[in-house]
């Protein structure tokens, strides 16, 4: 095995303007990798970079440099890898918004799954065989049981976005049948939540929150009266659905994890990243409302289509063979959420 050290090892981050990309390229920073980001923006701001550096500092924001690009551009892939002698790839970019990808299944379908294919051909072509991608809990469906762990199966998604999951996977493994020195991590997040605990970074989406907690700390801001809950008659301890949230710090470092067990290896692992414990939705109101200091208000609403009634992970994969387990609980997530969001009411534009 080849046991390099991160200031000899360069890391491409597609999407890393983006929300977890963004915690984790923090993170590689910090451990002293090369960073080279290659984002269009899409569901980003450029200011998330003065951030990055506002945390890092000045020595270790060096070794980062910005692309602005879509992945799915050829040449522009060709010129970053002529460009930079880059070793792996944490691949982020996509489009992630559940409900919309039902909307607009062809742009769902052609950005997550066509960026993926001309980014793999592209390191092919260049020789880089690493890459880390980020997939979901989406591909385990309606569980049979809990906890998943990697070996629970893969069952049909409910929408676009899940099924680029699950498709993107077999694509990733498909590679590694073909030719055995591609190295293929497949990282199944649950819930990321939470926020930078500096409160300079966040999640900042665009429009109406698809997600639980973006859409808490917006009420919790006053940007929106009262919190959706889809459904309090699932057959769980107070009826809503449960879900396993995980710090975005958490989350990041997981990456690192995955990185630094990777080098040297070749072959296809997935791991998941979750804590182990499930949360419902009215347990995460309450310990937002506890971490803003006020009564969150909130309407029960009838239960959304696709929605499964519970699932969390079982992280003794990640724990045993990468050394990772998660840090943070439920209230350092609502607190870092909280922070975030009151600092920067309008996000990163705002
Ligand atoms: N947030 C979640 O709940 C969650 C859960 C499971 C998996 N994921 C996956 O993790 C990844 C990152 O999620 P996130 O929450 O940080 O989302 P995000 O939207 O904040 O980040 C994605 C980034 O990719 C960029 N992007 C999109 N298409 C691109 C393209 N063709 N070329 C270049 N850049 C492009 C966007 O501008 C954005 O910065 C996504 O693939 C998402 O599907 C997210």
């Amino acid at each position: 095995m080849i046991n390099t050290q991160p200031k000899d090892t360069c890391v491409l981050v597609t999407g890393g303007a983006g929300f977890i990309g963004s915690h984790t390229v923090v993170e590689l920073l910090q451990d002293g990798y090369e960073v080279v980001v290659v984002d269009d923006l899409s569901n980003a701001s450029e200011k998330v970079f003065d951030r990055i550096d506002q945390i890092v500092g000045d020595d270790a924001a060096e070794h980062l440099t910005f692309v602005r690009a879509d992945v799915a551009d050829r040449d522009a892939m060709d010129a970053v890898f002529d460009e930079f002698d880059i070793d792996h790839v944490i691949h982020f970019a996509g489009y992630k918004a559940v409900g919309e990808s039902v909307q607009k299944p062809i742009e769902y379908y052609s950005n997550n799954i066509g960026n993926t294919l001309v980014l793999a051909d592209v390191m092919r072509n260049h020789g880089c065989k690493s890459i880390i991608f980020s997939s979901s809990a989406t591909v385990y469906g309606d569980p049979d049981s809990l906890p998943l762990t990697e070996e629970s199966p893969k069952k049909p998604a409910t929408n676009p976005s899940g099924w680029t999951k699950w498709m993107i996977e077999e694509m990733l493994r498909s590679l590694v049948v073909a030719d055995p020195e591609w190295n293929v991590v497949l990282l199944r997040y649950f819930n990321p939540i939470g926020a930078h605990p500096s409160g300079l970074m966040g999640e900042d989406p665009k429009g109406i929150p698809n997600n639980l907690l973006p859409y808490v700390a917006q009420v919790a801001v006053g940007r929106r009266d009262a919190v959706h809950v889809f459904g309090d008659d699932y057959d769980t301890p107070d009826g809503t659905g449960v879900r396993d949230y995980i710090h975005v710090v958490d989350l990041a470092r997981g990456h690192v994890a995955a990185l630094a067990w990777m080098d040297g290896r070749t072959g296809c692992e997935v791991f998941n990243l979750g804590t182990g414990t499930g949360t419902s939705v009215l347990e995460i109101i309450k310990a937002f409302s506890a971490a803003c200091g006020r009564e969150l208000p909130y309407v029960v609403e009838p239960r959304r289509a696709g929605d499964v009634t519970a699932n969390w992970a079982d992280c003794t994969k990640a724990r045993e063979v990468l050394g990772w387990q998660a840090e943070f609980g439920i209230s350092e997530m609502c607190r870092d959420a909280w922070n975030w969001q009151s600092n920067n009411p309008f996000g990163y534009e705002g």
